[in-house]
């Protein structure tokens, strides 16, 4: 990994190595991909302010999520057949979160199930819940997230409905993967891929796999999330969810100031501002662009987490700037597990926190702590009241 130096080095590889039809489920975003564009384009225009002279030596990246204590403001977000990207690559992607000292989110849509990651790892991770029409199954789950010693429930709440992604209905995306005529070339030309998920520990859902009827084969995702996702799902279910969970739970997937102030009255412990990285409404607005509009409704009442389109640690910096105190990655930590399996992810989040690193530096901030907006070019006194 010494000649990869960013995140688009690592999507390069992964691109090589896993099968198109992996590659191109990660990668797509919902129908005309207009929302999956806006996360990075309006990323990329907020512009950073260049400070100077400003004594920037011993410099602190760390800082706390959720009550615990960070190596830097990231984690790893909820990757549903994250494990396709390389065999039993949720457990190698919890354990390079884990010895970087960051949180691993584990989606109910993992390869991996809950106990095979919690017997394969050292330390707590959280679990995110879909939930299912089959209100007994999703008790389940969290009981088995519970039992498992999960430190954290993430609820995702944008959901209900499956956004359709023209690829992966070209692409015929089965699970477990088929061995038909036409990607037959592609697997056999990706030989260490196919090795390692012949090795890996499940090669469908793991979590649902004999507890969910019609598991057996998925030909078409989309249909079968349509029979066994709850479209009713509505504030009273979140009531309901928290009371069947010990410990903390925050919400995914809030992209809208009034949804914002009603999650605050949930007692959720954060939120994330999400649009599920372009996956779900096309035309919605990018995370980035509804991020400060949550941060200004919600005030400093609830931890506000980010996610979409972080690429590099100046994305990161940019969503501080605008009021989010953490950020969650998704496409770029499993195009390093696509490209390298658990050093291919741990590569990712050094690349991530040196960069932090020295954008803090550029811009003359010494600690997570001092980020603000007063860290962004077009700052000003006048209009921005939170500093
Ligand atoms: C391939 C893929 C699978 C995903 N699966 C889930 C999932 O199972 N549960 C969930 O809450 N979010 C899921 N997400 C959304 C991510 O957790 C996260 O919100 C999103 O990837 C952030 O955008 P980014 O990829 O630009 O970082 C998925 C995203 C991708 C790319």
């Amino acid at each position: 990994m010494k000649n990869v130096t960013c995140i688009e080095d690592l999507r390069q590889i992964a691109r090589r190595k896993v099968p198109k039809m992996f590659f191109d489920y990660a990668e797509a975003g919902s129908y005309s991909q207009e929302t999956l564009r806006a996360n990075r384009s309006d990323m990329e225009n907020i512009k950073l302010r260049q400070r100077v002279l400003v004594n920037v030596d011993k410099r602190d990246i760390s800082t706390s999520i959720l009550g615990e204590p960070a190596a830097a403001p990231l984690a790893l977000g909820p990757i549903g057949l994250g494990g396709m990207m390389h065999g039993d690559g949720e457990i190698l992607a919890c354990r390079a979160a884990q010895a970087a000292g960051i949180p691993y989110t584990l989606s109910t849509m993992s390869v991996n199930s809950i106990e095979d990651v919690a017997g394969a790892v050292d330390k707590p991770f959280w679990f995110q819940l879909y939930v299912m029409r089959d209100r007994g199954f999703v008790r389940e789950l969290v009981q088995r997230a519970a039992a498992a010693k999960c430190s954290a429930l993430m609820l995702t709440v944008d959901l209900q409905v499956l956004g359709q992604r023209h690829v992966d209905i070209r692409n015929g995306l089965t699970v477990p993967p088929e061995i038909k005529i036409k990607n037959v070339i592609d697997i056999a030309t990706k030989p260490a891929w196919a090795l390692s998920i012949l090795r890996g520990k499940s090669k469908t859902f793991g979590n649902l796999s004999g507890h969910v009827k019609g598991m057996e084969n998925i030909n078409s995702l989309a249909q079968w999330t349509a029979s066994q996702f709850d479209p009713t799902l509505s504030w009273k279910d979140v009531e309901w969810i928290k009371s069947l969970w010990p410990g903390k739970m925050f919400l995914k997937g809030i992209l809208d100031a009034e949804d914002a102030k009603i999650a605050l009255k949930t007692g959720a412990s954060a939120i994330s501002v999400s649009n599920h990285g372009g996956r779900q409404l096309d035309g919605a607005p990018s995370a980035i662009s509804a991020l400060p509009k949550i941060v200004d409704a919600v005030g400093t009442d609830i931890e506000v987490m980010f996610d979409g389109g972080v690429r590099s640690g100046q994305d990161i910096m940019r969503a501080l700037a605008l009021g989010a105190r953490s950020c969650i990655v998704g496409r770029s930590y499993i195009y390093g597990l696509g490209a390298g399996g658990q050093a291919g992810v741990a590569r990712v989040i050094e690349i991530l926190q040196k960069e932090l690193d020295v954008t803090m530096a550029l811009c003359g901030v010494k600690s997570i702590k001092e980020i603000d907006r007063r860290v962004l070019a077009d700052y000003d006194p006048r209009l921005n009241s939170r500093g």
